[in-house]
């Protein structure tokens, strides 16, 4: 039986746009290679989970607009059910405006629609949430749904994940509810600073690029390594890592085989342009640990 995903998070257009030279404050330069892609934190990963295999299910907003039409129809043809999907009457769909250069990406999220995933349009599908083996959210909607999602986890009997990027301030109290959190290594850092006094270790999930994925084992830090390929847009790998993540441990693997699954995603992903594009499906996993020799550990 397939593992029941639900995904509670944004949904936007990436407006990506190509430059050699970022624009200084003022300053205007001719980039090229504008395209339009889905995207979204919470888009992503839920892709990425029903790449992997997952049935998932995804709560979220749209704007009444081309850009949320086009994004629930993409959503739909990946065999995701949209049928929870808000539309909003009066705000717009979610954007990410993209620059990609050489150096560094810069993006501006406008969250439009995202700001309507509230408490009370949680209250109104708990029914999903309840029935899911797992759920994966974000923080590009609003941190009182955050807050209220940690409150429900006391009586409800689902593990739940937390992608805590965008980075944003978090009580401890949040923190402490979710089961697993996923920062990047930034991230990681900020909360480390932000709590002070270390909070339960185990359920820290770091991904460092390059350098691997450290989670805890037997109250250990253990590296789990990444995969060397060739980049060609790193946009949304964090949010294929989580997205396979969840699937994984929702069909019972141990923490570090989830972790070593995700990366191998995480992996093939960057290899395409475009947030969701390059995301793997479970055979071109399975293939491509193969090709890697088995066991990465
Ligand atoms: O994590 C990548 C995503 O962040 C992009 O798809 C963009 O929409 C932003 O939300
Ligand atoms: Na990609």
């Amino acid at each position: 039986k397939k593992p029941k995903v639900t995904v509670i998070g944004s949904i936007n257009m990436d407006l990506t746009v190509q430059t050699t030279i970022m624009p200084k404050q003022g300053e205007t330069v001719l980039g090229d290679n504008f395209a339009t892609y889905p995207g979204g934190k919470g888009a992503n990963q839920a892709v990425a989970a029903a790449r992997l295999g997952a049935d998932v299910q995804m709560l979220g907003a749209v704007g009444n607009d081309v850009f949320g039409k086009d994004l629930v129809h993409h959503l739909q043809n990946e065999g995701i059910d949209t049928s929870a999907i808000a539309r909003s009457e009066k705000e717009a769909t979610g954007t990410a405006t993209i620059i990609l250069s050489n150096q560094d990406n810069r993006i501006i999220v406008a969250a439009g629609a995202n700001k309507e995933v509230t408490p009370s349009y949680i209250q109104d599908h708990l029914d999903l949430i309840q029935e899911s083996d797992i759920i994966l959210t974000q923080l590009e909607i609003p941190l009182e749904t955050i807050t209220y999602l940690s409150e429900l986890k006391k009586d409800l009997d689902v593990p739940m994940i937390l992608n805590p990027a965008p980075y944003q301030p978090l009580p401890a109290s949040v923190i402490d509810a979710f089961d697993y959190l996923t920062p990047n290594e930034t991230e990681a850092e900020l909360f480390k600073k932000e709590l002070q006094e270390d909070r339960s270790e185990d359920k820290w999930i770091t991904t460092r690029g390059s350098e691997g994925v450290t989670i805890y084992k037997d109250g250990e830090l253990v590296t789990v390594p990444s995969y060397d390929v060739t980049v060609e847009d790193t946009t949304g790998a964090g949010d294929t890592f989580s997205g396979a993540l969840a699937t994984k441990l929702a069909e019972g693997y141990s923490i570090e085989q989830a972790v070593q699954t995700a990366n191998a995603a995480a992996a093939l992903s960057i290899m395409k342009k475009g947030a969701q594009s390059g995301m793997p499906d479970q055979a071109s996993v399975e293939q491509f640990l193969r090709e890697q020799g088995g066991s990465s550990t």
